[in-house]
């Protein structure tokens, strides 16, 4: 048996990504000169100064910019804003499963449409459209996540141009964009249809998830009632890191952040890649040039849950794929996260992943 345990399950930020000295300083600073702010109740759209930073940062009008505490607590407010039992919303197949929690949460009927290594099948967004107008679609167009699949630009036109003529609003939710190793980045959904967009990232993927710091960019009448159910939840957002997240921004503390985060990620994937090419040649995979997530579809007739038990006698924890497919599907999924691995956990990992399939292929 082999000896350590690797755990390919959460996709969560590498411990040691945390700039953890950068924010005791920026903390010790917002509190001398801003403390008495960022320890009251303030507006529920967020602490201002981090809203014009984001603002700037992004080439948007502040009252275009929502923060919360994280990007996910921000579809719960979009959808008690927006959404009534019965009504229909869109999303790749696989997406992010907590997404699809929340949709039915509020009743909604998720529709997945087919997701492909360039981003969403086309042709089944059109027939699915030509049954039921969704009030909107939630894509995850970089580094997707569970799949690590980047929409091609091609497809983002395509996807606007059916928002326009179907009248359908798109959530563009993209917390990895910025975690690109390779390539270049395509225009967001936002940037090609800023009045039928709402476009989300977070801070999650960047600084740390502890400081609970997502934002939701678009027309402010949306956002404004959005931010109303923030309040009438919870007054207003955690201010206190969001204070301290503002003033690591300020410090011009983030393009060095994002650099090197991909200093540190890029040669993971790396490694995974290389690992998939040795061990398992055959296998049908996403290459991603960034992100957390690279996915392997096994091959006919094996299915995840036997590679799981299987995996875990060889120390090695994938997790099920089923519940990132809204409506079925999935049985052969298998989400690998890297970023919180080594590279040499990866290769050990992989190889493990590829005795694991053999065997049960054997079976
Ligand atoms: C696609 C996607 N959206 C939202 C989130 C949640 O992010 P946050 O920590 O900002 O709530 C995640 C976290 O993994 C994610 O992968």
């Amino acid at each position: 048996m082999s000896s350590q345990t690797i755990n390919f399950t959460r996709g969560v930020p590498a411990d040691e990504s945390f700039p953890l000295t950068e924010i005791m300083e920026a903390a010790t600073s917002i509190l001398k000169e801003n403390g008495t702010a960022i320890m009251q109740y303030g507006p529920a759209l967020g602490f201002a100064p981090l809203r014009q930073w984001i603002a700037q940062w992004q080439g948007v009008q502040a009252e275009q910019v929502l923060t919360g505490n994280g990007s996910l607590e921000l579809i719960e407010f979009l959808c008690r804003h927006m959404l009534r039992p019965g009504d229909v919303v869109f999303c790749e197949s696989p997406t992010y499963d907590r997404t699809i929690t929340l949709l039915r949460r509020h009743g909604a009927e998720v529709v997945g449409i087919p997701l492909e290594s360039d981003g969403p099948n086309i042709e089944a967004l059109e027939s699915a459209l030509a049954k039921r107008v969704p009030k909107f679609f939630y894509v995850i167009p970089d580094f997707q996540n569970p799949s690590g699949a980047t929409c091609s630009g091609e497809k983002r036109k395509r996807i606007v141009e059916l928002a326009e003529r179907y009248n359908f609003m798109i959530l563009e939710d993209a917390p990895y964009r910025l975690l690109r190793y390779r390539g270049a980045a395509q225009p967001t959904l936002f940037s090609l249809a800023p009045a039928r967009t709402l476009h989300m990232s977070s801070f999650t993927k960047l600084i740390a998830p502890g400081v609970r710091m997502g934002f939701m960019l678009g027309n402010p009448d949306i956002l404004a009632k959005v931010g109303k159910v923030a309040e009438d939840t919870y007054i207003s957002p955690g201010y206190l890191a969001h204070g301290i997240t503002y003033e690591w921004c300020r410090r011009g503390l983030l393009p060095p952040q994002i650099e090197r985060l991909k200093a540190l990620y890029a040669p993971r994937l790396d490694a995974c890649l290389r690992a998939i090419d040795q061990y398992m040649p055959d296998a049908e995979t996403t290459r991603p040039d960034g992100g957390f997530f690279l996915s392997v579809t096994l091959p006919p007739g094996t299915l995840t849950s036997e590679v799981r038990t299987e995996a875990a006698r060889r120390n090695l924890n994938l997790s099920d794929g089923l519940a990132f497919f809204p409506n079925g599907g999935g049985e052969r999924f298998l989400r690998l996260p890297y970023c919180a691995l080594s590279p040499a956990q990866i290769e050990d990992g992989i190889n493990r992943l590829a005795e694991t399939v053999k065997a049960v292929r054997a079976k």
